[in-house]
């Protein structure tokens, strides 16, 4: 989200870090780490099956082999500002799943009028990431169906502007304290996930109402389970789990992932704004230097702070009262001053069986979390989980799996269990760059003295390092980001790439975030002619290029593969990566490499180059780390001296390996992507159109800023809903070609 609200400004990293630190690292060869460089992505040979007449073309007998397509072989979308999903022609995109559309066989079709009702059965708000899981014509999870499915899906958040999620409520509801219930008790609900069967009949697709697989979670489902090192720790217990075991609920989803053994992961972003604790806390909890003060400001949460929604003040229930974490006079089991440990996890599903408990893996961190990607699984070798904490100035982490992989856990007879084997035991590491190019991964862990003994907080165990890995990443001098969003691994290669959005608060004179050799840029974006936004307006993709021990590497090489930019900006300054109109993008947010091609595909989400296009989809064929040059930049400080930055950029994409392939309707985000394994079908989300809109318009739908999907022919009313699409190829071929 980047309008009005955005808790993804939140920017609660004060630690003296410097941003860029290459003193305390070993000078790493970068030749040495780049040495056996990998081939790059090219033109494929599709060896696909023609489409039958009579549809379901699967069970076809397989016609002659189709001609080889050219990876990015489509024409180009141009930058749009109409309320409309465009794709290249050859192409088409259908709604399939917006918000409120009933999951069980028996809730009412949706109305869309501020009316509706029941959202633990419908699709919930604010669609995010999305993954596949296959299902096989009997109903059995499926690596090779390409007709029938399920996708599992982030419900991130809700259209807001003061406190009131005004698009759910009939008169656009209460934007003052208290909150009804009744309002309180459906925006709860359209929070979490869902999962979706979705099935292709005569080459439609369409989503299964009443399949016996669709479920949500909301952030009020009971029975959510923290596991890993922080299980059953003092810091995380509550009234509802006095032995600190479980949390009701999972919030604020954005990316996603999806292991090698078949689950789901769903990354909890801008949990902390969504509670509140009342002035006097900070004393009560023993004054600005107690241990959780100390947490609970560092992961932005201060003393009377407003929560987003104010669900807390719905009723004396504890489903209201939870969201107040208030330290009461009593004990810990007594209140939920510690509700806020609950949140901020990786939290792993099993899309195929509702009735096994959610996990909170507490081993990987709690930031706020975005996409989880794993490396490239290697028998024998430990996983490696990639992450980023999308705040200003946050951090990119890897978790490292003490279990090494065993290729027959690709299908285990029990999924979840698998996870608790990977994921509940390992190490966790941060990123820290260097000015060659080169990188390390420093373990967090409790016998490192400098975190053991880190002046700012006292760690008590290696949970307490997990729970406040922010903490324990600011003790050992971890690089500050522009705003970490999705990670993917390159099928081709293994690298590792990584969207980093934007961050104002990059600038020439700050002292703890001036450009570095990793976050480079900053300068001044001018929009509609008038208004400006400086710092890192546009953001990067950065890749990284593991050392010399695979997943367990604990170092690296390091480029920017790209440069956000508006094709007009300066070359030698902003455009570094020279993009043209047909390239042009800002804000790079999710991003996803396709198994069936080898496309990297970037999403955005953006407020800096809306007044010219809306969010966007471009598609990439990316080379190798080190494929570029260094460039230097150079700014001037207002004491007159010089700032030098070196940095690393990858070769200049041609227009041929970095193309604009879809634009979304008005005021939206584009997010979410995921294919049938034959590549042939993409879904991906269209996050709040029209969030712009404001909410004392909410009685004229001609003031309302998109009238998306109903202008599209989906549904019924006319206030625009987040929603999924199926994008499909005219002539049956695969996405991107
Ligand atoms: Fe939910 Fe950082 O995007
Ligand atoms: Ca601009
Ligand atoms: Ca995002």
């Amino acid at each position: 989200m980047t309008q009005k609200i955005d808790f993804n400004d939140e920017n609660s990293n004060t630690s003296s870090n410097p941003s860029f630190d290459s003193v305390l690292q070993a000078r790493l060869s970068r030749r040495g780490l780049l040495r056996g460089g990998m081939g790059s992505v090219g033109t494929v040979m599709l060896g696909g099956v023609g489409l039958t007449a009579c549809g379901g073309g699967d069970d076809a007998v397989a016609a002659p082999a189709a001609p080889a397509a050219t990876l990015l072989g489509f024409s180009a979308v141009s930058k749009s500002l109409t309320d409309a999903v465009l794709v290249p022609a050859g192409y088409t995109a259908s709604v399939i799943y917006a918000l409120g559309d009933p999951l069980t066989g028996t809730t009412a079709a949706y109305k869309n009028d501020g009316t509706d009702t029941d959202f633990e059965n419908r699709a919930g708000d604010h669609h995010d990431g999305m993954e596949w899981f296959g299902l096989d014509a009997s109903g059995k999870p499926s690596l090779t169906s390409t007709d029938r499915g399920l996708l599992a899906m982030n419900h991130e958040a809700t259209t807001d502007e003061t406190l009131s999620s005004f698009f759910l409520h009939a008169d656009g509801g209460t934007p003052s304290l208290p909150r009804p219930a009744a309002e309180v008790d459906k925006e709860i609900a359209i929070h979490g996930i869902s999962v979706v069967e979705v099935k292709k009949t005569n080459d439609k697709w369409a989503t299964m109402q009443g399949s016996a697989f669709n479920f949500r979670l909301t952030c009020l489902s009971e029975n959510m389970q923290l596991t890993g090192p922080a299980r059953g720790n003092a810091l995380m217990v509550t009234k509802h789990s006095t032995d600190g075991t479980k949390t009701r609920g999972t919030l604020n989803n954005c990316g996603t992932g999806k292991t090698p053994w078949g689950t789901f992961l769903t990354g909890e972003e801008n949990w902390a704004g969504y509670f509140t604790r009342s002035a006097t806390d900070d004393t009560t909890r023993g004054g600005a230097s107690a241990r959780s003060v100390v947490s609970l400001k560092r992961y932005g949460r201060n003393a009377a702070a407003a929560s987003r929604h104010g669900w807390e003040s719905a009723g004396s229930d504890d489903k209201y009262a939870r969201w107040d974490i208030s330290q009461g006079a009593g004990a810990a089991t007594d209140d939920y001053r510690n509700e806020l440990n609950t949140f901020g996890y990786i939290v792993e599903i099993d899309a195929y069986d509702k009735t096994k408990a959610a996990r909170k893996r507490t081993a990987l961190g709690r930031f706020a979390h975005e996409s989880a990607a794993f490396g490239k699984p290697v028998a024998g070798q430990p996983l490696a989980v990639y992450m980023g904490d999308d705040s200003r100035g946050e951090y990119i982490y890897k978790f490292v799996s003490a279990k090494a992989w065993a290729a027959t856990d690709a299908n285990p007879a029990d999924r979840i269990t698998t996870g608790d084997t990977y994921l509940d035991d390992g190490k966790l590491f941060v990123a820290k760059f260097n000015s060659d190019g080169t990188g390390a991964w420093v373990e967090l862990a409790i016998t490192n003295p400098t975190i053991a003994g880190y002046s700012s907080y006292a760690f008590a165990d290696q949970a307490d390092v997990l729970v406040n890995a922010r903490l324990a990443a600011d003790a050992v001098g971890a690089t500050k980001m522009d705003r970490p969003e999705w990670c993917s691994t390159n099928v081709a290669n293994g690298e590792i790439y990584f969207t980093l959005t934007n961050n104002s608060n990059r600038a020439v004179n700050s002292a703890s975030m001036p450009p570095d050799s990793a976050n480079p840029r900053v300068y001044t974006d001018i929009k509609n002619g008038s208004s400006t936004q400086s710092g890192n307006p546009n953001g990067h993709v950065l890749r990284l290029k593991e050392g010399n021990v695979g997943n367990a590497a604990t170092s690296f090489a390091w480029d920017v593969y790209v440069f956000g930019a508006e094709s007009s900006a300066a070359p030698g300054t902003v455009n570094l990566s020279s993009l043209t109109d047909d390239q042009d993008f800002s804000c790079p947010d999710g991003l996803v490499f396709s198994p069936a091609t080898g496309i990297m595909w970037i999403q955005t989400d953006d407020g800096a180059y809306t007044d010219v296009t809306n969010c966007m989809m471009v598609a990439a064929l990316p080379g190798t780390v080190g494929d570029g040059a260094k460039k230097t930049l150079s700014y001037t400080k207002a004491d007159t001296t010089t700032l030098t930055v070196d940095t690393y950029v990858g070769k200049a994409p041609g227009e041929d390996k970095l193309k604009r392939f879809l634009v979304g309707p008005k005021a939206c985000e584009i997010t979410g992507l995921c294919e049938t394994p034959d590549g042939k079908a993409m879904f991906i989300n269209i996050q709040h159109p029209g969030e712009t809109t404001a909410q004392t318009n909410i009685a004229d739908p001609t003031k309302y800023t998109s009238q998306w999907p109903s202008n599209a022919g989906y549904g019924a009313g006319k206030r625009p809903r987040s929603a999924t699409i199926v994008i499909t190829k005219t002539d049956g071929g695969k996405i991107g070609t």
